[in-house]
């Protein structure tokens, strides 16, 4: 065989990368660098507004943040969210992605500051150790899987850093939308006075956030009373025999919502005592599922949470 002429040679270049470059193409390789989001504003200020976000916290490609909120991981956990996440959560975190229409439940739409599954007491946010908790062990019996074992360590604590700056982000923006809407206040006091409070709700959910020690010995039949209690309304939702079923209404996402059904052995907000502990004392943010921290001491939501325990399958 003898060697191509001299003068194809160049050509037989063009067309190698024509075809790698349309086999990149077609596999997505290129389509899959996502970029910074466009939005329109209803007016000028919310414009200003958003200018004064980017000077703060970055742009969500290119995130920062400064002080008490600085993270280590934060651009490092852009990157593994943006290979393991963003089909599913959005560059910005609102979960408007095709992939999220096809799914239900919905992916979680970070954009109002709130994800259901926290260590914090109600009206509180999520720690970063929370978020960290649903990445590695996913939401049982959703698309949300868990990527403890199929990521390393370090991308699980650098995707908890992105995680926990978009929902802060999330929440001051809403914090300083809804002051502008309400108040008489230009879009840099509104900014200031949200970053302000925001500090204070994160910091606060810092302090109040509990992982409990779970106890020796808890009664199930003393929770099974409480359960059968129409004051607690545990079995309104429920239901008589713990299989759950819809409740009216749709939760703060928009999505209808189902009281879980507890005889399933994987919950999820997490199976064990102390994540059924937490759900019960906290309650599930966002929906109906209320707190009982107010209602009931520690013993006897020790004494639900047997009982919860005990009707699941396999216990
Ligand atoms: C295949 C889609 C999909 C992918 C990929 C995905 N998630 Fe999720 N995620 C979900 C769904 C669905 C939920 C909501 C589950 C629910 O409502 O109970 C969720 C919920 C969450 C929550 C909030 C849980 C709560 O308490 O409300 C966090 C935090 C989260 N995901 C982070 C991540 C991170 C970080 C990644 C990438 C490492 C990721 N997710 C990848 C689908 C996905
Ligand atoms: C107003 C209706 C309502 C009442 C009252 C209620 N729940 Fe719930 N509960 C829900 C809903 C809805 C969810 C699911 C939240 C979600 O979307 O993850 C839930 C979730 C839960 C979970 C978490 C399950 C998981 O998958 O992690 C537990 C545990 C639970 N409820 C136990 C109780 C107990 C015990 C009581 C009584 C003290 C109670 N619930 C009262 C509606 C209710």
């Amino acid at each position: 065989m003898s060697l191509p002429k001299s003068d194809s040679i160049p050509l037989a270049i063009v067309a190698l990368a024509t075809v790698v470059a349309l086999y990149l193409t077609m596999t997505g390789s290129f389509a899959s660098v996502s970029v910074e989001p466009e939005y329109d504003f209803d007016n000028a200020e919310q414009r200003e507004l958003f200018n004064l976000m980017t000077a703060e916290f970055g742009g969500f490609l290119e995130p920062k943040m400064s002080g008490a909120w600085a993270m280590e991981g934060l651009q490092a956990g852009r990157k593994v969210f943006e290979q393991q996440c963003i089909h599913c959560h959005g560059t910005d975190g609102r979960a408007k992605t095709y992939t999220a229409k096809l799914l239900t439940p919905a992916p979680r739409d970070f954009g109002l500051g709130v994800v259901k599954f926290t260590s914090t007491p109600v009206g509180l946010p999520a720690t970063r150790d929370d978020l960290l908790r649903t990445i590695k062990e996913g939401v049982p019996s959703t698309s949300m899987s868990r990527f403890e074992g199929s990521i390393g360590e370090q991308e699980l604590q650098d995707a908890a850093d992105y995680a926990m700056y978009l929902l802060i982000r999330s929440a001051v923006w809403t914090d300083a939308t809804n002051r502008l809407a309400k108040a008489n206040m230009s879009p840099a006091a509104a900014f200031t006075a949200a970053i302000e409070e925001q500090r204070q709700q994160f910091d606060l959910a810092l302090a109040s956030s509990t992982r409990p020690q779970v106890p020796d010995v808890a009664d199930s039949k003393r929770g099974r009373k409480m359960y059968f209690d129409e004051s607690l309304g545990c079995l309104i939702c429920h239901q008589v025999d713990t299989s759950g079923g819809p409740v009216a209404g749709l939760d703060v996402w928009g999505q209808p919502m189902v009281a879980r059904d507890l005889t399933q052995g994987e919950l999820r907000g997490g199976g064990s005592p102390a994540d059924v502990y937490l759900r019960i004392r906290n309650g599930v943010k966002g929906t109906p599922m209320p707190a009982m921290a107010d209602k009931l001491t520690q013993e006897q939501i020790w004494d639900l949470v047997s009982f919860v325990r005990s009707v699941q399958e396999g216990n």
